[in-house]
């Protein structure tokens, strides 16, 4: 037992499938338009293929290698997911296989708040022991779809995003966390064995940005930081509609908001670490930076965290 001990999170890497389908390919085959998606959702395209094992697998290979760290090097595997490629085994194994992981591997599943659920099951792992994280947040949502519904078909996509993170002593950069679950409100978001993904979306949004904001104030008050000192907002991406709602109520500008839900549509688990790795690649998060991450989704679960980025 190591209690005392903190995270930071090294680096981050993403995968995604390489078929495209933009908003015009579904149109082409459902009742519906690129102006009703586009303006709806925010998205315009989203990325289809892989398996979730696959994705996770290219994305956490990525993370390593910007890190600089090699996957025998890693002590714990932690891949969030709602699209395990089997039942059992979890999909972290065939991962850990597929990297060469020699330490612990297990799945978790929060829906859509998945990878800060993860985020905090890691902080737990460091204060506990373990050195070295590989966190994954990976989703083929695509295989649960059922692309004959246009409710749901336009709004899902495939995709990956991995972080190193490493245990160190003291508080570390993961200033606080929250996490929350109202399961009397699972009908509201669900796929059945064997089914397609079912979702009462008018009244998920109208819960979720509720949520978003009591979790997201929470998790700043914790933390001891106002907003005006977070660099960037790292929200789900569900709807950008709901990002912008949960932005005009937190008072963030949308410029310090990270957004690819026009790219990539709603990845789930995979939408937070898709949206944190473009906001690094275009430089608009740096080491020191104060992030603030959120996720909602199936349960009903949601989930807040205020992170220092980098070591
Ligand atoms: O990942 C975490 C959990 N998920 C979410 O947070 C999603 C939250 N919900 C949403 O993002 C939105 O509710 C949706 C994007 C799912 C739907 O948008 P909406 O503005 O709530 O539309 P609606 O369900 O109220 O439907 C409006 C109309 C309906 O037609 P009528 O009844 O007004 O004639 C729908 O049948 O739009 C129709 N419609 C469509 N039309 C064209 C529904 N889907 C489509 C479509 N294309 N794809």
């Amino acid at each position: 037992m190591s209690l005392g001990r903190g995270i930071v999170v090294r680096s981050c890497g993403i995968a995604v499938p390489d078929k495209v389908l933009t908003n015009d390919d579904l149109a082409a085959r459902l009742d519906t338009s690129d102006a009703w998606i586009t303006e709806r959702t925010g998205i315009r395209e989203r990325h289809i293929g892989g398996t979730t094992s696959s994705l996770a697998a290219e994305a956490g290979q990525l993370a390593l290698d910007r890190a600089g760290v090699a996957a025998a090097d890693i002590d714990m595997l932690v891949l969030a997911t709602t699209t395990p490629d089997a039942m059992v085994p979890s999909t972290a194994s065939t991962v850990q296989e597929l990297l060469g992981i020699p330490g612990g591997a297990f799945d978790i599943n929060a829906a859509c708040s998945g990878f800060v659920y993860g985020l905090a099951v890691s902080a737990g792992l460091a204060a506990t022991g373990t050195d070295r994280i590989l966190l994954v947040g990976a989703e083929t949502l695509s295989r649960i779809t059922d692309w004959d519904d246009r409710k749901i078909a336009v709004l899902v996509g495939d995709g990956a995003g991995a972080v190193v993170v490493e245990a160190v002593e003291g508080p570390g950069n993961l200033l606080s966390h929250n996490l929350h679950s109202d399961g009397s409100l699972r009908h509201l978001l669900y796929c059945d064995h064997g089914g397609y993904l079912y979702m009462d979306g008018q009244e998920i949004f109208r819960k979720a940005v509720r949520v978003v904001v009591e979790s997201a104030k929470q998790a700043l008050d914790d933390a001891g930081v106002g907003i005006d000192e977070i660099t960037m907002l790292i929200p789900h991406q569900a709807n950008l509609r709901i990002i912008q709602a949960a932005c005009q109520r937190l008072g963030i500008p949308e410029e310090r908001t990270a957004i690819v839900i026009d790219r990539y549509g709603n990845t789930s688990s995979a939408s937070i670490p898709l949206a944190l790795d473009h906001a690094l690649q275009t430089g608009r998060v740096n080491d020191g930076d104060l992030l603030l991450l959120t996720g909602f989704g199936g349960g009903m679960s949601w989930a807040s965290a205020v992170l220092r980025w980098g070591a």
